[in-house]
């Protein structure tokens, strides 16, 4: 039985408790919170389950395994680090830390402790994201041509960071899942119109063999978009994550070029065959993550979703940032 320790009740915390109560093999021992607010919320749903206002009395405790660290970025690193160092393992919110050298130095720590990490990259658990990746290892879609992304709502403003660190990691997270490429550069663009942190921006990430993504990010959008485009050699689909069936259609769409004999003889055909809406799982992906990560903690299993993943991510984070304080200036990796 792992004994977990879950600290920060905010908006995405009730959602981890709720899901470990459901998983099998472990057991969440204590909530922490600086809030008291939260602790009330915690006590009310669980009666009986301790809480405290003190992150110490979770990571020094003898009594957990694991902790989970659902708290604001800027607090990542230094909670993180302080479970490692009291042997626990670690489920930690994307995105994974603030820099690259704070998740080099975390995983550092968790391999010479042999503990385990595993960054909470939600979307690698969805029913849609699994199963676009059996159609990519099938060769459904053939070589890939590009990974167009789309994820905007109105809000919600954060305080601390801007809407690429906020929204970008899971969809740098399901493109690195997805392309399973070393991306070569990033460029991206974008603006803050308010508080100085940015509200809307535009990825784009190279990849070898002229694979190319793009990510558009947006806190003020005055509709809800969550679409991706994955154009293939051989076919191509459509993600449309707010759609409450039929999240995934492939089309048997495409383009052929063969030259002619001269320069103005291109001959261009395009295909417009059939579309079909594969049978997607419904399960909460936090739930199967949450599961995968106990059993991983259980079995000694190195997650797929593990702090190399989360430095991938945190690394194209930075490399964004960087592009985007010159305008778009490509950066190489
Ligand atoms: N995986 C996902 O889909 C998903 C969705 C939303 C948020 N998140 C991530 O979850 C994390 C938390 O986000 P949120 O929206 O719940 O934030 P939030 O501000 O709503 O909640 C954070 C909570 O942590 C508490 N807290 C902050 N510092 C603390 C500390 N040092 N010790 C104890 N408690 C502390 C705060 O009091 C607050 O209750 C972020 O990293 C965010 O990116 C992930």
């Amino acid at each position: 039985m792992i004994r977990i320790g879950v600290i920060g009740y905010g908006y995405w915390g009730p959602n981890i408790v709720r899901n470990l109560y459901s998983v099998d093999g472990c057991q969440v021992a204590a909530v922490c919170d600086q809030s008291p607010t939260a602790l009330e919320r915690v006590s009310k749903a669980y009666p009986g389950l301790p809480v405290t206002a003190n992150p110490a009395d979770l990571l020094t405790s003898a009594e957990i395994d694991a902790i989970a660290v659902v708290t604001p970025v800027c607090t990542h690193f230094e909670l993180a680090k302080a479970a490692l160092a009291n042997g626990k393992h670690v489920f930690i919110e994307k995105p994974f830390t603030s820099t690259t050298q704070q998740a080099d130095e975390l995983i550092e720590l968790a391999e010479r402790k042999k503990l385990k990490i595993m960054v909470d990259h939600t979307f690698l658990f969805t029913g849609a994201v699994r199963k676009i990746r059996e159609l990519l290892d099938d060769g459904v879609l053939g070589d890939l041509y590009y990974y167009d992304s789309t994820r905007v709502n109105l809000g919600l403003f954060q305080h601390d960071i801007s809407v690429i660190w906020d929204l970008a990691p899971h969809d740098l997270a399901i493109m690195d899942f997805l392309i399973q490429k070393t991306p070569e550069a990033v460029s991206a663009t974008g603006g803050a119109h308010f508080n100085g942190l940015v509200d809307v921006a535009f990825i784009t990430i190279y990849f070898p063999g002229n694979t190319i993504a793009h990510i558009n990010v947006n806190w003020l959008s005055p509709v809800k978009v969550r679409t991706t485009l994955i154009g293939g050699e051989k076919k191509m689909l459509v993600w449309n994550d707010v759609e409450a069936d039929e999240k995934v259609k492939v089309y048997d769409k495409g383009v052929q070029m063969n030259n002619g004999h001269g320069l103005y003889e291109l001959l261009v055909s395009y295909r417009a065959g059939d579309m079909w809406a594969p049978r997607v799982e419904q399960a909460e992906a936090l739930k199967v993550e949450l599961n995968h990560f106990v059993e991983c903690v259980t079995k000694g299993h190195t997650p797929f979703n593990d702090g190399a993943a989360g430095l991938r991510v945190v690394k194209l984070l930075e490399a964004a940032d960087r592009s985007l304080k010159e305008r778009g200036r490509a950066v190489q990796l």
